[in-house]
């Protein structure tokens, strides 16, 4: 069974091919960074223009590449959201009408269940109880599960998503867009404990998250240090900051994959490139009862090679075929992983 996946939910417009649910056969990303950077942010109307403009000759492409023709493929998987509605709607768009031309079902996929698939498109495979972290531009939440039909939410921020907080840090450092990569960048050269900076919610003893109090204490540390007339140490703040971010995310994800006796802990968002983030986490799934899934770094990434292995699996559930499933910004977790 081959799917072709498409992803525009935010600033990569992605086209992928995926057989059997596991097997990535082609897989482009076309990023928007260079359209973006000079706002400091994602902006959504360029969003949704450049979508319109790189997403068909991007799938064209693909096509050729791999050699598959469109007798071939069996079912059109697209992010339906959480996302930008306009950058939505033209993978949800373009989704429906090849479905439609091809005689094929849409499968509307939900983007943040993609990114805890992500895994199984490296010969993963997903052992239940299930606990799974994402962590992206904008969430940030964490998943349990006891099988593939029943996964709650256990918890996300309560104002910034991690992402988002290493975007603004990013900014008030000066280090440009996009924020995360220019942190970690940043941060290696930097003494992570010279400047003790906020763990919020670390002992809130729930599975909560807070970002911005961190954000805002980097804020008022770069004041200070202005106001002294001393040069900024940008790359001892970012450390301090990575450090503190991170420090909170695995301690929720242990504290959670302990009371759930997890056997697979999943990752999966932007953020899960952190090396920082990567290192912490394998210390601290070190024992063989829990199996850590973390995806290589371009499979944590947006991509549209999640969506289609998804989109794969809810089409052998038999779902899909949803011609009214629109593109929705704010879709909810709903029930289970798929
Ligand atoms: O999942 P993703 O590609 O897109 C969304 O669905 O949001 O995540 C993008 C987020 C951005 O906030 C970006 O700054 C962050 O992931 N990010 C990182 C790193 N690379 C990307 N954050 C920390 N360290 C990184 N190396
Ligand atoms: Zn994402």
């Amino acid at each position: 069974m081959i799917v072709l996946g498409i992803e525009t939910s935010c600033d990569e417009t992605a086209v992928a091919l995926v057989k059997d649910g596991t097997e990535i056969l082609a897989s482009m990303v076309s990023t928007q960074l260079d359209l973006h950077r000079p706002f400091g942010g994602v902006v959504p109307e360029i969003a949704s223009r450049a979508h319109l403009e790189t997403l068909i000759p991007l799938l064209r492409e693909m096509l050729e590449n791999a050699g598959v023709k469109r007798e071939e493929v069996d079912a059109i998987a697209f992010t339906r959201g959480p996302g930008l509605i306009g950058a939505l709607l033209v993978g949800v768009s373009l989704g429906k009408a090849l479905a439609y031309a091809w005689g094929v079902p849409p499968i509307g996929v939900n983007h943040l269940k993609a990114h805890l698939y992500a895994p199984c498109l490296e010969g993963n495979i997903l052992k239940f109880p299930l606990v799974g972290l994402i962590v992206s531009g904008g969430h940030t939440l964490l998943v349990e599960a006891d099988s593939w039909d029943s996964a709650r939410i256990l918890g996300g921020t309560r104002d910034d998503a991690a992402g988002e907080a290493f975007d603004k840090v990013a900014s008030l450092l000066g280090l440009g867009f996009p924020g995360g990569p220019a942190v970690e960048r940043a941060a290696r050269d930097g003494d992570p404990g010279r400047f003790q900076l906020p763990r919020p919610m670390l002992k809130s003893g729930d599975y909560d998250f807070s970002f911005s109090g961190v954000k805002t204490a980097v804020r008022y540390l770069v004041e200070r240090i202005e106001r002294e007339g001393q040069p900024v140490p940008t790359a001892d703040i970012a450390a301090g900051f990575q450090a503190a971010a991170v420090e909170v995310l695995v301690a929720k994800l242990k504290c959670a994959a302990e009371s759930f006796r997890a056997r697979t802990v999943v990752l999966g968002g932007g953020v899960v490139r952190n090396g920082e983030l990567r290192r912490r986490v394998q210390e601290a799934f070190a024992s063989p009862e829990q199996e850590l899934l973390i995806s290589s770094p371009d499979l944590c990434s947006d991509n549209a090679a999640m969506i289609a292995g998804l989109g794969c699996r809810i089409l052998e559930e038999g779902g899909g075929g949803e011609w009214g499933a629109d593109a929705d910004p704010n879709l909810g977790w709903g029930v289970g992983l798929f």
